[in-house]
């Protein structure tokens, strides 16, 4: 508890010379309306008094801060604003100091940038991740950074929204200096220091050597932001940033701040950011559990086992080396075996060659990988992770085999992609410890985890698995049992919808650039060559359903990328639209009795995204989300959904329920899909005049 309030407390240090103010608001020091004002008003009453000749000003915890209260960005401004309390700091005639502890991030980062004199612990982390909110840093960031780093370190951080460390920033002029001994103390010393010495003022706004060189060449700044721009297809904040950074250089200190405001005012009001935020606050919200016991804890896990050593199964093996727990791979065919770890291999070769990984590095994950023919090895793991051929049977085998073998109290997943979890917890007696962990090709890439919640899974298990995936650094999401969970189910009406456009009179290139321009990296028929089509084919002639564009391209031997054609032809890895597709294509429309037409790029947005939200309806109704915020969340990470739309709940929120409801009756009578029907929830919430976005969180029904 702070003695200026509850969220800051100013002390006297060295026979009070030193005014140390600290910030205290848990977990990450948010600089919520409350710790603005107390910090404005610490440094008034240090002002004030002429017993104090410098400022430190520090935080609690891990964190200096983590920037603005994100909550409050929906809520009307309140004085002082973070913008007040920098111009208190940097106005300051006595030294104002900081002392940074953790990580300083956002707005917390912009308030060190204010101060006169920066100091950092060695393990403090410094970034501008405003970005990956949709903002730009609307503290000063994007003038005072570029002021002391230069131009091509700011557009960076400020860019990629990516900290670096206090020995990076030492380097590159933004902290003054990295120290070793315990903080504050440390950075109560060099205060003296800096007092005793007479140093004069060092105030960010006041330095113009690091921005000459861009003055002079402003190629400078265009080139160092090229390749974020690229990346950022659609995104407005990236732009904005990159206008507020140029300000910096070409308009006196007082003008660009000024600019950076009105920027940074026009996109937290606007879609995008909210969209973004959207998306922060559902990644959180996903890893609680409505009814988890408080008293549940995850068990230690100091050891894996991954059964099967194919595709998902040495993508796993990597998850695990990549965070230093030592992983076994577990075969019944040693060829297998030996191409499997042969291949975790090659990709981390692959990474070092690119550079994103060092040699050593690579040699130290590969050390906590090892691999066997002996199944009694799974005794060894806290978990096991199943990723043996899709097949019922031998799954059920697997566990019943892991049921006798496994240490009591292990975590047994498994990566099924259709089956039913259930079945295969049934296969054991202790069901309660199985689940499905649904990790996503490839598997140490991709972020989004579906974590299977099975009707006899235990809490101690879910809780277990959520905090598996938080250590992999995954997303995770739980969902119930379904055919194809959240992600794939919905995918599954897009897929159908797709064929479906097809021989109604689109192309496979037209659809692709209506769901690219949407934002996605690429459309569906791109993806479903670069998967394969004859996955599909395969489950598809297993379930005797038919889907005749499709299926006359594998027939022709037309399997994707891998055989060089699908619904492209391939020249290396470039889709190239090929007329033996369209002929393909217009036999099958032919062969159905359908006159082809041409179709608008707007019906066929609607008919790749309205379907998919209307079975997220059905998802819910059916208890297998808990949340609109959870699906959104599968289809940011797991699909490539663009996060500035906010996943497709959120988007259809932002269309309205009504429009998409109408939309959908029409293609639904249009089509006598009974797929396409408005899911009732969709009709209740319309009629009720509700998003998506009013639903409470519920129970998954298991
Ligand atoms: N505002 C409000 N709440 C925040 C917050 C913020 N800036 N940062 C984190 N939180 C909340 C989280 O929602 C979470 O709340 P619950 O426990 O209720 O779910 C809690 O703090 C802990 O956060 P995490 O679970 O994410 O903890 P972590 O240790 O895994 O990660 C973190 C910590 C790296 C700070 C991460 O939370 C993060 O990236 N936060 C956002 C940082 C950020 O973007 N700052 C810039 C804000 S915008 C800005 O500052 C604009 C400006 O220029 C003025
Ligand atoms: P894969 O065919 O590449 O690998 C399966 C491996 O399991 C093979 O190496 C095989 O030798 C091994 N195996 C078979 N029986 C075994 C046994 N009894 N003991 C030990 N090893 C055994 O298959 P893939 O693609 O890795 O898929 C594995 C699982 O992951 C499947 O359940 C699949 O549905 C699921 N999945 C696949 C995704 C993908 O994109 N490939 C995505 C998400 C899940």
């Amino acid at each position: 508890m702070g003695n200026i309030n509850p969220s800051v407390d100013l002390q006297y240090h060295n026979a009070g010379h030193i005014a140390l103010v600290v910030m205290d608001n848990p977990p990450v020091n948010a600089l919520k309306h409350e710790l603005r004002a107390g910090i404005a008003e610490a440094l008034a009453k240090a002002a004030a008094d002429p017993a104090v000749e410098a400022v430190v000003l520090t935080g609690t915890g891990r964190f200096f801060s983590a920037g603005a209260d994100i909550t409050e960005f929906n809520q009307p401004r309140r004085s002082p604003t973070l913008h007040d309390v920098i111009a208190a700091l940097d106005a300051m005639q006595k030294p104002v100091i900081a002392a940074i502890n953790g990580q300083a991030l956002g707005g917390g980062c912009e308030l060190a940038l204010g101060c006169h004199f920066r100091l950092a612990s060695p393990h403090a982390r410094l970034g501008l991740p405003e970005i990956k909110l949709g903002l730009l840093p609307g503290a000063g960031g994007t003038q005072r950074l570029p002021r002391l780093a230069g131009v091509e370190r700011a557009v960076r951080m400020i860019l990629s929204g990516e900290p670096i460390s206090a020995q990076e920033a030492l380097a590159d002029g933004i902290v003054d200096a990295v120290l070793e001994g315990p903080f504050p103390d440390a950075a109560i010393a060099y205060a003296e220091r800096v007092v005793a010495e007479r140093q004069p003022l060092r105030r960010a706004r006041d330095r113009e050597d690091k921005i000459e060189a861009a003055r002079r060449d402003p190629s400078v700044l265009d080139k160092a932001a090229a390749p974020y721009l690229r990346r950022a297809r659609g995104e407005q904040a990236p732009e904005f940033a990159l206008r507020a950074i140029r300000g910096a250089i070409e308009k006196p200190f007082d003008e660009g701040l000024q600019q950076e405001g009105q920027l940074f005012l026009e996109l937290v009001q606007g879609e995008q950011s909210k969209a973004r935020r959207h998306v922060f606050f559902a990644e959180r919200e996903a890893l609680k559990i409505p009814d988890m016991p408080k008293d549940v804890q995850p068990w230690p896990v100091t050891r894996a086992v991954v059964i099967g050593a194919g595709t998902m199964g040495g993508g796993i093996a990597m998850c695990f080396a990549n965070v230093g727990i030592p992983v076994e791979v577990v075969e019944s065919d040693q060829a297998a075996l030996t191409r499997g770890l042969e291949r975790i291999a090659e990709n981390y070769r692959t990474s070092v060659s690119r550079g994103s990984l060092s040699a050593a590095e690579m040699d130290r994950r590969m050390q906590f990988i090892s691999g066997t023919l002996d199944f009694g090895h799974v005794a060894e793991g806290d978990v096991v992770i199943e990723a043996v051929f899709e097949e019922l049977d031998l799954k059920k085998r697997v566990f019943a085999e892991l049921d006798r073998l496994a240490k009591p109290g292990a975590l047994l997943a498994t990566n099924t992609s259709t089956l039913d979890v259930n079945a295969i917890a049934a296969a054991t007696k202790r069901p309660e410890s199985v689940l499905g962990m649904h990790f996503f090709s490839p598997a140490n890439v991709m972020r989004l985890l579906e974590i299977v919640r099975g009707k006899a899974t235990s809490h101690q298990a879910l809780a277990t698995a959520l905090a598996i995936g938080k250590q992999l650094g995954k997303v995770p999401v739980v969902v119930g049992v379904c055919d194809g969970f959240v992600g794939n189910r919905m995918l599954a009406r897009r897929t159908t919808e797709a064929e479906r456009l097809l021989l109604e009179g689109a192309l496979p290139q037209e659809v692709d650039a209506v769901v690219y321009d949407f934002g996605f990296p690429m459309g569906p028929f791109a993806m479903s060559d670069l998967a394969g089509l004859d996955v599909g084919w395969r489950i598809r002639k297993a379930r005797g359903v038919k889907a005749p564009v499709s299926d006359a391209l594998c027939e022709a031997g037309r399997f994707g990328q891998k055989t060089g054609a699908g619904y492209y032809r391939y020249e290396g890895r470039t889709p190239v639209p090929d007329p033996e597709v369209e002929r393909i294509i217009a036999e099958a429309s032919a062969r159905a009795g359908i006159t082809r037409r041409k179709i608008s790029s707007q019906e066929i947005l609607e008919r790749m995204i309205y379907p998919m939200i209307n079975e997220g309806a059905r998802i819910l109704e059916e208890g297998i989300a808990m949340r609109p915020g959870d699906i959104d969340v599968v289809w940011v990470y797991g699909y490539g959904w663009p996060a500035w739309r906010g996943g497709p709940m959120f988007f259809a929120d932002s269309v309205g329920l009504r429009q998409i409801r109408d939309r959908l009756k029409e293609y639904a009578e249009r089509s006598g899909d009974p797929l396409l029907q408005p899911a009732p929830l969709l009709e209740k919430l319309v009629a009720e005049n509700r998003g998506f976005g009013s639903l409470a969180p519920q129970r998954l029904a298991t």
